[in-house]
């Protein structure tokens, strides 16, 4: 492999110009060709990086250009039949999230990246968000997570609901933080646009005990992308549009928490009012290095590629958040409302 990778984009609509953008400006890759069914959308996005433009993968397969990897940013519903010309062709990819409309689907494309050794790395860019970069640092073991997930509709990614949309974003990082088989899912869900549901919550037990309560929906009328989780040793609060978060630990204040816990029961203290809370915990910012996600995703992916080194998130991870979406789904078409299924 030369020193310079050939990065190509398949499916160059809003997702996939940011993915163009990046693997043009990154060093150590170049922005080799862009594939759209919409060869006008391609060319344009071609002639800015001076690259290739081509309407089919077959046609940029035939042409005989070196390619080491591509993104894969169709529609959903495609993602299958683009990975499964692109991989045995000894492409590396990556797979916008979620990686399938169904787990069938996910574990097939799985299953052929390891048949022919290529890297396989999905597109859950909240992974390399800032704030999310920066909780990396703590060990955290949350019992109770809270996560709301809402926009405006921007009637984009309709081909799937919500949950497969953006919940999907929150399933993968809530499965990568708890570590833990899933017991229960509880889930409801509305369908107002179309035919797939557009608001819904789920709560999802493991079974270690966390508890997780997600909420999403892509018809509010303003955007919020907020965690929030609690555990004996601290509570953590990100808030991923704005890149920033807050944790507080109370370990570091053990010391003080144990005098207090002295003078509470030798009755020394006896107005708990006294007592100023936030001088027995740390309050921290979270130390953030702003980057833009889609960028350090693709410089870790390239890493990958470089060192045939597991992919910070695999094709196993994007499966294993599908596979839970695909309960909460279930979940929310099983539900009854007065005796009878939405769906
Ligand atoms: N990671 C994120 O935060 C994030 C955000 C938005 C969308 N996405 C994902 O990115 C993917 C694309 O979403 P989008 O909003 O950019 O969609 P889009 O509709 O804006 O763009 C998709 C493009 O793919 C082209 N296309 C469709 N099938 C094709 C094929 N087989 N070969 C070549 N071109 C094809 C279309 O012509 C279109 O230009 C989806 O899987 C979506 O879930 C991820």
């Amino acid at each position: 492999m030369s020193s310079i990778l050939n990065a190509v984009v398949v499916g160059v609509g809003r997702m996939g110009q940011h993915h163009a953008r990046n693997y043009a400006k990154i060093e150590g890759s170049k922005l080799a060709a862009v594939v759209d069914f919409n060869l006008e959308a391609a060319e344009k996005v071609a002639a800015s990086y001076g690259c290739k433009a081509f309407k089919t993968v077959e046609d940029l397969l035939a042409s005989g250009l070196k390619v080491d990897c591509a993104t894969v940013a169709v529609p959903t519903v495609h993602h299958r039949g683009v990975a499964e010309k692109l991989i045995p062709a000894g492409v590396d990819v990556l797979i916008e999230k979620p990686l399938g409309p169904s787990v069938a689907d996910c574990q097939a494309m799985v299953d052929l990246a390891k048949k022919h050794g290529r890297i396989l790395q999905v597109g859950h860019t909240e992974r390399f968000n800032p704030a999310t970069v920066a909780f990396k640092k703590y060990e955290v073991h949350p019992k109770f997570i809270e996560v709301h997930r809402i926009s405006p509709m921007t009637f984009r990614s309709v081909d799937v609901g919500v949950v497969l949309d953006m919940m999907i974003h929150d399933l993968d990082i809530v499965n990568h933080l708890v570590k833990s088989p899933i017991a229960e899912v509880r889930a409801v869900g509305v369908a107002v646009i179309g035919k797939f549901e557009d608001i819904a919550n789920a709560r999802l037990t493991f079974r270690n005990g966390c508890v997780a309560n997600l909420t999403a929906s892509r018809l509010a009328l303003r955007t919020e992308r907020r965690m929030r989780l609690f555990s004996p040793d601290m509570y953590l609060s990100v808030d991923y549009q704005k890149k920033a978060g807050s944790i507080i630990t109370k370990t570091a204040n053990e010391e003080q928490l144990s005098h207090v816990r002295e003078e509470l029961a030798g009755g020394r203290i006896t107005d708990l009012q006294q007592l100023d809370y936030t001088k027995l915990v740390k309050y921290e910012d979270l130390k953030i290095v702003d980057a833009e996600p889609v960028k350090a995703e693709l410089e870790s992916f390239q890493q990958c590629i470089r060192t045939r080194g597991a992919p910070e998130v695999s094709g196993e991870d994007g499966l294993a958040a599908v596979d839970l979406a695909i309960r909460v789904t279930t979940c929310i078409a099983e539900h009854k409302w007065d005796g009878f299924t939405q769906f």
